[in-house]
């Protein structure tokens, strides 16, 4: 039996509810066919919008939502996205598979998908191969209320009132796809590109830089260093695998070793964001710029069969739990990260949807998401007990992630547990009493256990035995699970 203590008057800051934001791509079957299907579709869609993942996603409370790339981005010309759809230019998308786009999805649509949503839009824009007068007419098309040939141009194509945008990625990944710059350069092309990034409306933009990858802390530095008065966040892209980038794994077929090289990976990740925030906080003391974890999630290898350019894989408990531990570090760091976006919503790499024609599943990243919505936006409180690590490889992996807050009364508590082989008996005592209790598990019969058209719920959230008396709880967190338990 282990000790959890929760402190709920020791309040250790804000959890934006951005930190459990999305990303979604034009990449293989992400905008066309699993979010996007058209007006005409025998799909049950509103404007060419899915309905049944539309519907699935609200669940979720989908707070911002990162669009159109990725390396799309940097390859993306937003003119060719607008107007009748007859008329929009095709394009070989060279990124993803050489496969023709036809530009039906473009930004009207992309508002209309985050209006049907409910969330906030976060648009990355074209540093790599576009041009600073591109960027900043876009952003006027976008944003200006007034009489202007761009602003009128919106207006003839159907959007009378100005788009509601905050959040503007100045490029992705410039250090590779966006344009393989050096950090000098790219700072110096930041700056310019921000003089002509205009507010229009009533709130200012929120313009983040393009950050760096992994490990690298002379690209953190050098962009903050030269640039940080221009931006109000940096991004931050780091993938998990079973192994490297050279080594990904299976997404759906593995054993031990490949859960637990997952999880060893998780804590590579913890090392690099640590490093990364020390950075920030020497370059950046007075913490004015925000670290934007705008792509993370597990990369595994495509399913076989599929285009090797879509970057389609599978989705099983072993994702959940990563992804419990890495939310979990993110709203560890929540006075410096300040919004995080999976990679990606539905159908690529670590999603919370696939599809299938006119099938649709949830996935158990999905049930994770939807079990952890109630930290959004809320206080994340003091939480004492023990991790018990153990070692793999040379390398500490906690056995046990807790991370509690607290909205409105509430009282959220999450919980992972690693191990594949030993369930964990918990005591949380908490400060203060509460008088009602609901709690959930998400774990499955084996690790590799996933859903599929044929079984969509296979891996699905059960209620968890969690007993309340007074102010402490009793439960056991089982082997390779997530839980959530919520007082009120
Ligand atoms: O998410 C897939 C790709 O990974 C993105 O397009 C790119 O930014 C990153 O390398």
């Amino acid at each position: 039996m282990s000790e959890v203590k929760i402190n709920t008057k020791r309040k250790l800051g804000f959890i934006s509810k951005n930190i459990y934001g999305q990303f979604a791509e034009h990449l293989g079957r992400c905008i066309y066919e699993g979010l996007y299907v058209g007006e005409d579709s025998d799909i049950p869609n509103t404007n060419g919008i899915r309905n049944d993942v539309v519907a699935a996603l609200k669940e979720l409370d989908v707070p911002v939502l990162r669009w159109p790339g990725g390396c799309f981005a940097d390859d993306y010309h937003w003119r060719d996205g607008i107007g009748p759809k007859e008329d929009r230019p095709y394009m070989v998308n060279t990124n993803w598979g050489g496969v023709v786009e036809n530009n039906h999805f473009g930004t009207h649509e992309f508002f209309e998908l985050c209006e049907q949503l409910g969330c906030e839009p976060y648009i990355c824009g074209n540093v790599g191969s576009g041009t600073v007068q591109e960027m900043r007419d876009w952003i006027e098309y976008m944003t200006f209320d007034g009489d202007s040939p761009l602003a009128n141009e919106r207006k003839k194509n159907g959007r009378e009132k100005p788009f509601k945008l905050k959040y503007f990625g100045v490029g992705n990944e410039n250090w590779g796809c966006g344009g393989d710059m050096r950090p000098e350069y790219y700072a110096d092309e930041f700056r310019r590109f921000c003089v002509f990034l205009r507010n229009y409306g009533d709130e200012p933009l929120y313009k983040i830089a393009g950050g760096p990858n992994s490990g690298d802390t002379n690209w953190m530095e050098v962009v903050l260093r030269n640039a940080k008065h221009a931006m109000s966040g940096i991004s931050w892209h780091n993938y998990t695998y079973e192994g490297d980038w050279d080594h990904k794994g299976e997404s759906y077929t593995f054993d031990e070793n490949g859960w637990y090289s997952n999880m060893m990976d998780v804590e590579r990740l913890r090392e690099q964001l640590d490093q990364q925030l020390a950075v920030m906080n020497v370059v950046d003391p007075e913490c004015k710029v925000d670290l934007i974890i705008d792509e993370w999630g597990n990369w595994f290898n495509v399913m076989p069969g599929t285009n090797p350019g879509f970057l389609y894989q599978q989705n099983t408990m072993r994702d959940a739990v990563s992804g419990m531990v890495l939310l979990h570090m993110f709203q560890e760091h929540c006075d410096r990260v300040k919004m995080a976006n999976i990679a990606q919503m539905v159908n690529v790499l670590q999603s919370m949807v696939l599809t299938e024609g006119e099938k649709m599943i949830v996935t158990p990243t999905y049930h994770l998401f939807r079990m952890m919505k109630t930290h959004q936006d809320s206080e994340r409180v003091d939480t004492f007990y023990d991790a018990k690590a153990y070692e793999f490889n040379g390398r500490k992996i906690p056995k046990i992630s807790i991370s509690s807050s607290v909205k409105d009364n509430a009282l959220t508590i999450t919980i992972a547990n690693t191990r594949l082989d030993e369930d964990e008996e918990l005591e949380i005592e908490i400060d203060r009493e509460y008088s009602e209790i609901s709690a959930q598990v998400l774990t499955a019969a084996d690790m590799c256990d996933f859903n599929t058209f044929d079984e969509p719920e296979k891996v699905k959230p059960s209620a968890l035995d969690a007993k309340l008396s007074g102010n402490k709880i009793k439960v056991t967190i089982p082997k390779m699970s997530v839980s959530s338990i919520v007082l009120k």
